[in-house]
């Protein structure tokens, strides 16, 4: 808080306005005071507004800061791992040996899905979008399990994300297996979480599965750098969906369908797509050209963000883990990971992509990774949802164990037709 008023001054009325002060300083205008008059603020994608206090992520966009828990996310990518890294999400600090130990075991206990759950597949095409099996089928858990669903219990609260952290790579698999046309294969307890996710994934009956600890790595990589980021577009549709009193699966599902939309979650398959378009490095100058064109409705996709104007941190260790695996895999010389460097050499050196400040975000280098990991750009959002699903279950456990939450509402500017009687169609103009 602060003990300094900002005041606004319309309509021959001044009101005072508080100011709130965050962690680093950051300056915020509370301003509900306005909303007892009966007056609203106008902010169209919510660029300026902050919709809620939480602890759980700092994002400083112009000097390319993330930070979970108060930890930077490249000390966390480092010495890290993605369980530890859901522990300190969800309880607010990093586990001792018996807490990560007993964690850990919860979670792999719960890797498993009702068998039940086999049969919601069957009822999707074959060809549909992985993204659409994986809304449908989280969106279903709450029909298996009722006996933890009251939101108000912190046990129950504590259960839902033990069960969703645990059954997302489950699930996830289960939509590449189901799409392929492949016998889905049975998480094991030896494994850990990433190793797990790959054995299902990639795992034949017909022949033993080996791990391989770099792709490992990077995959669990690739989830701790996706887990949480303050209050994006999905992660906001959690909140909000969770502030009804909605239960977690159904709250959860709603953040995979935010995330799926390419200007968010989605955008490392229309990296991959964008690429495979432009096919060739003599092209780039003429995507760049309809980037920078306002009529044209293309997007460099993986580049920009909405918060960093500055290097998104997440993209600096992306770029590395793509390195390393490219390397592991023996495609350093992949055509699409070439372009991608000259694409990314050309936009940062181009005036219009400088002025307006458009850096590759995480995106544009997870779904070159993703590829060399095998995996197909129709499961890259799925992993990202994967990954992404203990930042929604953190963010809507913190709304939800706050007494004073209420349902969001938010108002409008209307500018349609003023009052005006029915006019019966036989008086209707033609
Ligand atoms: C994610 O919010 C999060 O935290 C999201 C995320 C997370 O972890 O949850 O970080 C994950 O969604 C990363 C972003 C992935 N999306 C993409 O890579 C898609 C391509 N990027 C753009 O669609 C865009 O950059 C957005 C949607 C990400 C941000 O859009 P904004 O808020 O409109 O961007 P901006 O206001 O900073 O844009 C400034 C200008 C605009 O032009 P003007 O209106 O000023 O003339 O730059 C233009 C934009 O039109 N612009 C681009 C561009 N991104 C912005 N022009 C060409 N190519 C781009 N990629």
């Amino acid at each position: 808080m602060s003990d300094k008023n900002a005041t606004i001054t319309f309509d021959n009325q001044s009101i005072d306005l508080p100011i709130l002060k965050g962690t680093f300083g950051d300056t915020l205008i509370d301003i509900n005071p306005l909303g007892k008059l009966g007056d609203f603020t106008y902010d169209p994608g919510f660029t300026s507004t902050a919709a809620c206090e939480s602890k759980i992520t700092f994002i400083d966009g112009d000097r390319g800061v993330l930070l979970y828990r108060g930890y930077p996310i490249d000390q966390l990518a480092e010495h890290s791992d993605y369980l530890e890294i859901c522990y300190l999400l969800l309880n607010g600090e990093l586990p001792n040996k018996e807490q990560i130990k007993a964690f850990t075991k919860n979670v792999t206990l719960h890797t498993m899905v009702h068998q039940q759950i086999y049969q919601f597949f069957n009822g999707f095409r074959r060809d549909a979008h992985p993204m659409a099996v994986m809304v449908g089928v989280v969106g279903a858990l709450s029909a298996f399990y009722h006996d933890a669903l009251d939101i108000t219990d912190p046990k129950h609260r504590e259960t839902a994300a033990y069960r969703l952290i645990a059954k997302m790579p489950t699930i996830a698999a289960m939509c590449y297996r189901y799409y392929n046309g492949l016998p889905f294969v049975q998480p094991q307890n030896e494994y850990s979480y990433a190793e797990n996710f790959l054995h299902m994934m990639f795992s034949m009956p017909s022949e033993k599965w080996v791990s391989n600890p770099v792709l490992a790595k990077a995959m669990d990589r690739i989830f701790i750098l996706h887990a949480d980021h303050e209050q994006n577009a999905s992660t906001s549709t959690v909140r909000l969906a969770g502030s009804t009193g909605a239960n977690p699966f159904a709250c959860i599902s709603a953040g995979i369908a935010a995330l799926w939309g390419p200007a968010h979650g989605g955008a490392n398959e229309a990296v991959l797509n964008m690429l495979h378009q432009i096919g060739d490095v003599s092209r780039i100058p003429e995507f760049l050209k309809r980037a920078r064109d306002k009529n044209d409705s293309f997007r460099l996709m993986g580049f920009g963000h909405r918060v960093y104007k500055n290097y998104d941190p997440r993209a600096k260790i992306m770029r590395q883990t793509c390195h390393d695996v490219l390397a592991e895999v023996g495609v350093q010389n992949d055509p699409l990971f070439k372009l991608a460097m000259e694409l990314e050499r050309i936009a940062l050196e181009d005036p219009y992509f400088v002025e307006k400040k458009l850096y590759p975000n995480v995106d544009f280098y997870s779904g070159i990774t993703l590829s060399a990991l095998g995996i197909p750009t129709n499961m890259f959002t799925v992993i990202f949802a994967l990954a992404r699903t203990v930042g929604w279950i953190s963010h809507w456990s913190e709304m939800v164990s706050d007494p004073s939450f209420r349902i969001g509402r938010p108002r409008q500017l209307y500018t349609g037709a003023a009052t005006r009687d029915f006019v019966s169609i036989a008086k209707r103009s033609s």
